[in-house]
């Protein structure tokens, strides 16, 4: 059979990416500039400066990618682009261009929603995994738990009914002055602590999640108690979270009888968050998939991956496709 190439671009919040990936499975070149330098400044993601700064570098990081794929724009079979959830200002420029790029070359457009992205991001590190399967995927904008049914049909069990997990870990990681993005300096600092202080966790009859409760508690916590040890409100505040992320999927793993679950998303890079899932995997007598650290945070070959079950499931979009902020998993 004829291999696919798919070109995946992805601007959905602070990283420009464009990526080649061969057959849904294989990345040939997956180039990411990330801007968090840039918004660092800030405390976090200044929308209108992400917009611009995409605009900047978008075609740039097109030729670099199919200069590091070693391919041309003729072979590329299909353009996918992330056409949402995330900022709409930022969703635009990748959409936009990616409607000029399909126009000019006569090549089809696939839209990808972000979630279904991040969950195809396993696809790329786990060539056995197949749905279905369940799917917790855990990032700065998104907290949700889904039954993936095939490539293409998604099931939302359960999700965050106020912040997202990643969200929580930024906010958490600023207010005891560790910076931004703050998920990757709380899993540092908390390595060097104890996890002795009590956190509220919050738990619900059904599938979803808070994380509002325990990033209050923290952020008043810190101000009553500043000499308070940060290493040890780090690993208090992962192992709780981690708690209600592993309460939920439990349920469902019974409730769908499942072997396998895959975790993606950016927060699917914390070290304390994979070991308690190896531990729980090893428990329940499951496999559990997560993948690569790269492929965790926003980048364009996982856009690429859902791109070629969309293509070869015959869905395309037109020159009318448009940036949707807010777009739901499945629609
Ligand atoms: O998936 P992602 O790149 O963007 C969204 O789609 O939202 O996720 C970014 C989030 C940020 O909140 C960042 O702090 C978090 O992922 N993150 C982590 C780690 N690495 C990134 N959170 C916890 N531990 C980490 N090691
Ligand atoms: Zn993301």
């Amino acid at each position: 059979m004829k291999d696919i190439l798919i070109m995946g671009i992805e601007s959905s919040c602070d990283e420009t990416s464009v990526a080649i990936v061969r057959n849904g499975r294989e990345v040939l070149s997956n180039v990411i500039n990330s801007q968090i330098k840039i918004h660092e400044e800030y405390g976090g993601v200044v929308p209108e400066i992400a917009s611009r700064c995409h605009t900047e570098v978008i075609n740039l990081i097109m030729k670099q990618a199919l200069k590091e794929a070693n391919v041309s724009l003729e072979d590329i079979d299909a353009i996918s682009v992330t056409q949402g959830p995330g900022l709409v200002g930022a969703l635009l420029v990748g959409v936009s261009y990616a409607k000029g790029l399909s126009y000019v070359t006569k090549k089809p457009l696939i839209a990808v929603n972000h979630i279904e992205g991040h969950i195809a991001g396993n696809y790329l590190t786990h060539q056995e995994l197949k749905p279905p399967f369940i799917c917790l995927i855990v990032s700065g904008g998104h907290t949700h738990l889904v039954n993936v049914k095939s490539y293409s049909e998604f099931e939302i069990l359960g999700k965050t009914r106020d912040d997202a997990i990643g969200e929580a870990f930024d906010k958490v990681a600023r207010v005891i002055g560790l910076g931004y993005p703050g998920g990757p300096k709380v899993d540092n600092l908390a390595k060097e602590g104890n996890p002795n202080i009590k956190l509220p966790v919050t738990h619900f009859d059904n599938l979803d999640f808070s994380f509002s409760g325990i990033k209050t508690a923290v952020i008043n916590l810190n101000h009553k108690v500043p000499d308070i040890n940060k290493a040890d409100l780090c690993a208090s505040f992962q192992i709780a979270v981690t708690e209600m992320l592993i309460t939920n999927v439990r349920k469902a793993v019974n409730m769908y009888n499942s072997d396998k679950i895959a975790i993606a998303g950016g927060v699917s890079r914390n070290s304390f968050i994979r070991k308690s899932f190896d531990d729980f995997a090893k428990e329940m007598d499951i496999k559990v998939y997560y993948p690569e650290p790269v492929l965790c945070t926003d980048n364009a070959a996982m856009i690429a991956a859902a791109g070629y079950y969309n293509y070869i499931n015959n869905e395309r979009a037109d020159l009318k496709l448009n940036a949707i902020p807010n777009l739901k998993i499945g629609e």
